[in-house]
């Protein structure tokens, strides 16, 4: 078929360009956190195998799931990879080396979980912007359970540490081949802490008024885009929905939406990547007047725009990309489903439907092989 929603006509088969880096179409694998890396963070050959098949399947951008930046406070699960270590970059690399291969562009999602920290092999105290008690309860799927306890509230050579190892972990994630980095800043992780009124209660130049909570995000990409240079893709990925708490909106409409996009773009941001964690884009986009948080980033900065959430929707995906709501869509679930996803919408094959017991007990890559093996896929 060649059909715009469905054939090679999709405008998400389109290239693509953010700053000086070049894809193939507007289809991104979204980062997912597969704890399947060695006890020490390193990644592993079936993660090599995970990414390359995204690659071959034809996206045109591939972001990796969240990656720790430090040995302090950062790692949020046991089994995350991290890029705090010349191994680490070394086993990345044979990664990178794969993906570009199959002619694919790779970004790294550098992640500090701060107060929803659930296994850290360096520590078992947690760190925040300040000591409340996180919402809801650790994810399962990640090898979690029961509550959060509340963080020790992180003090200004904490922040300083935070920043350089993002800093540290993007110049490493350079030498391992990557084409860029994306700041974690979503989902309710440690940026999304210090964006969030009710987790961020500092009296400091961190905290107070959205211009204050925006800094830590700002300087983690101004801090970033100082050391690598104009070249690197350094991206942020940003969310009103937090993986434990799917109600939360900013506040003031596009207001303070306005303030944070500003303040990235003016940091020297490559892309903003707007999650819809737990939800998807219609209802976590929506603003008044059918205007969408993804349009108004857009407008605002002038910036490529990636939109997530239900993209699998190739309809939708085309809507979002023809009606200027965002430029490129990243799929999670439904690339889970259809690594190949972009070569079956040039080929006009329907996609498979993603099966969320994929990921139980747990969202490893051994746990899929055995699903798989099951269904035979
Ligand atoms: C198994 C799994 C792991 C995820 N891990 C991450 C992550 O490491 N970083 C992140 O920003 N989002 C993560 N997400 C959220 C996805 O990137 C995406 O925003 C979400 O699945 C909604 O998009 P979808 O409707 O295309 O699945 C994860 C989602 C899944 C299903």
């Amino acid at each position: 078929m060649n059909d715009i929603r469905t054939g090679s006509g999709h405008p998400a088969l389109r290239p693509e360009r953010i700053g000086r880096l070049t894809l193939a179409n507007r289809l991104a694998v979204a980062p997912m956190t597969r704890v399947s890396a060695a006890p020490d963070g390193t990644p592993t050959p079936e993660m090599a195998d995970y990414y390359a098949a995204y690659a071959e399947g034809g996206f045109g951008l591939l972001i990796s799931e969240g990656t720790y930046t430090d040995t302090v406070y950062s790692q949020g699960y046991l089994n995350q990879p991290g890029i705090v270590s010349g191994e680490h970059a070394e086993a990345w690399r044979r990664i990178t080396e794969r993906v570009h291969a199959a002619g694919a562009r790779f970004v790294m999602q550098l992640m500090h979980a701060g107060a929803l920290s659930q296994g850290n092999r360096y520590r078992d105290d947690t760190a925040g912007p300040s000591a409340v008690l996180p919402r809801g309860e650790k994810m399962p799927e990640y090898g979690g359970s029961g509550t959060w306890p509340a963080p020790k509230a992180m003090t200004p050579a904490d922040i300083e540490t935070a920043v350089d190892g993002f800093v540290r972990s993007a110049v490493r994630a350079r030498q391992a081949g990557f084409d860029g980095v994306e700041v974690h800043g979503a989902n309710g992780y440690l940026v999304d802490q210090f964006l969030t009124d009710y987790t961020n209660l500092r009296d400091d130049s961190y905290g107070g008024p959205v211009s204050g909570r925006v800094r830590l995000a700002a300087e983690m990409v101004a801090a970033i885009r100082a050391e690598v240079g104009a070249d690197f893709c350094v991206g942020i990925r940003l969310s009103q929905t937090k993986v434990n708490d799917f109600a939360h909106r900013w506040p003031g409409g596009g207001h303070d939406a306005k303030i944070i996009f500003a303040a990235l773009a003016e940091a020297g941001a490559s892309y903003l990547h707007i999650a819809s964690e737990g939800r998807d884009w219609i209802e976590t986009a929506r603003l008044d007047g059918g205007a969408t948080i993804t349009g108004l980033a857009r407008q605002v900065t002038g910036l490529p725009v990636i939109a997530n959430g239900g993209m699998h929707d190739l309809a939708r995906a085309a809507q979002v990309l023809s009606d200027g709501h965002a430029d490129l869509v990243s799929v999670g679930r439904g690339a889970l489903a259809n690594p190949d996803l972009p070569r079956r919408l040039g080929e006009g094959r329907p996609p498979a439907e993603f099966d969320h017991m994929m990921l139980q007990p747990m969202a490893t890559l051994g746990n899929a092989r055995l699903w798989r093996q099951a269904a035979r896929i």
